[in-house]
């Protein structure tokens, strides 16, 4: 992102237009896997931390991840 863009709320928006889309058709509740830099986006929209996950990339390195979700009904 380009830095004169952050912080401006565009990526929570992009959050909450996927929370509308879900609950369109009725997904009761979100779930994903957040990189660190991610987290506190997705905790500022409501999201619960669930378990921290090392996502093994092709050439072997782990890549920390964290598991989250939201109840969305
Ligand atoms: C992380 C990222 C998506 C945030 O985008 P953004 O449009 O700036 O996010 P928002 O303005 O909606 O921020 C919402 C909240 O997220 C948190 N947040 C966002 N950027 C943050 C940062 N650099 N450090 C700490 N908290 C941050 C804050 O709680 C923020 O609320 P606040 O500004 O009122 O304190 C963006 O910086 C980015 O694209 N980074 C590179 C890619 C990346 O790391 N993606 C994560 C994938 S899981």
């Amino acid at each position: 992102m380009a830095p004169e863009w952050a912080r401006r709320g565009i990526a929570s928006k992009l959050v909450e237009t996927a929370e509308v889309g879900a609950r369109l058709v009725q997904f009761r509740r979100l779930e994903l896997l957040a990189t660190l830099n991610g987290v506190p986006l997705y905790r500022k929209n409501g999201c619960q931390q669930l378990e921290q996950i090392d996502v093994p990339m092709s050439d072997g390195m782990l890549v920390p991840g964290v598991h989250m979700e939201k109840q969305i009904a």
